[in-house]
Formats: C-alpha cells, structure tokens, sequence
C-alpha cells in the first residue's frame, strides 16, 4: 500500500496535532447549552470526523450524510446525488458539516444548501483539507486543516476506488497507479 504513495503530505504526528488544534478552536465557538451537531460526509471523513469529536471538550452528536459526486474516477462530475440522509430533524442544533477535502467545492455546496433550507440555529464547515487552487463553487470553510497543492490525495480517511482509507497519513498517490 505505501508502494503506492509518491511522497508523505502530512504525517501522522502533524495530523493529530492539528485535529485537536481544530477541536479546541469548535469547542471555543460554540459556547452556548444548545446542541451542538457535528454532520460527517461519508465515506471519506469518518477518520477524521473520529479524531475531531474526541477533540471537542464540551457535548456532541454526530449524524451522517452520503453523496456521491465522483464514483472511481479522479475528477469531479459535477452530479451530486443523495444516498443517505440525516436521522433527525436540526432545527434545534448548531450545525457543524465535517469534509475530508474541498476540491471544486461543488460537493459541499449542495449539501450546504440542503441543510440551510432545514434551518439549523447556525451551519458551520470545518474541512480537513482544502484545494483552493480548483475551486470552482465559492464554499465557506469555517475550520479548516490545511491548505494543500493540487494533487490527488489519500489516506485517514480519503480513498482512490475504495482503497487507502486506513493509511494513517495523508499521502501523494503515484499517477501511476490511477493509470492502471
Ligand atoms: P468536490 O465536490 O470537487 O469539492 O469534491 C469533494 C469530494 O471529492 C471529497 O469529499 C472527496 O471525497 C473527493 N476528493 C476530492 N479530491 C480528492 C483527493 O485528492 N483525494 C481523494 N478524494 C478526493
Ligand atoms: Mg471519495
């Protein structure tokens, strides 16, 4: 599996560090009784998503959200299609929606729309990784992880066809290997 990675983007060590970086600085911006929910867009930020809520010191619920925008390929559709919705209503909560990576933010545009129109008390993002050189929908990110160059990556969490979530850094993929 590591054969497989070009170059290590960010270790394990600056990943945990940041990760408890960014739950302090959630646990600082939401300092009412209200519940505070944190929205996880899977597959991909479940690591990170694991990580970020033991790092946030005050109460916390976690619901999940599916689409799907790319299938196997590298690059964005452009469709984004609903495969699993939230389990409650939000009325009543402090949204957090948790990405692994904003690419062309197409993706967490539309999912931000469909939780506005639920009026949550407030909707906030807080993405691991941020592309913004393929930006091509303007995306709020409230917490963001890093910046990072445009390269595919993977790795805690993001995959390339289901493979490398369990790499327990972010890496560089080979070009190579989506040649294959
Ligand atoms: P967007 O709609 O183009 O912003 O794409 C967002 C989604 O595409 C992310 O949630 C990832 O699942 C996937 N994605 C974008 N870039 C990468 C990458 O470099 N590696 C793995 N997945 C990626
Ligand atoms: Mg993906």
């Amino acid at each position: 599996m590591d054969d497989d990675i070009e170059q290590i983007l960010i270790s394990e060590a600056d990943l945990t560090r940041r990760v408890r970086g960014l739950g302090a600085e959630i646990t600082a911006a939401s300092p009412g009784a209200e519940q505070l929910l944190c929205v996880g867009l899977l597959k991909g930020s479940v690591i990170f998503m694991a990580d970020l809520i033991r790092a946030i010191s005050r109460p916390v619920a976690i619901d999940f959200i599916a689409v799907s925008s790319y299938g196997a390929s590298t690059q964005t559709s452009g469709v984004v299609r609903m495969l699993k919705d939230l389990e409650g209503d939000i009325s009543r909560s402090h949204v957090v929606l948790v990405e692994d990576i904003v690419d062309s933010g197409l993706t967490l545009a539309y999912v931000l729309d469909l939780l506005r129109r639920r009026n949550p008390l407030s909707l906030r993002v807080c993405a691991l990784l941020n592309k913004p050189e393929r930006r091509e929908s303007q995306v709020p990110i409230d917490f963001l992880g890093f910046d990072i160059p445009n390269a595919f990556v993977v790795g805690y969490g993001l995959d390339y066809a289901e493979s490398y979530r369990n790499l327990p850094y972010i890496g560089v993929l080979k070009p190579a290997v989506y040649g294959r």
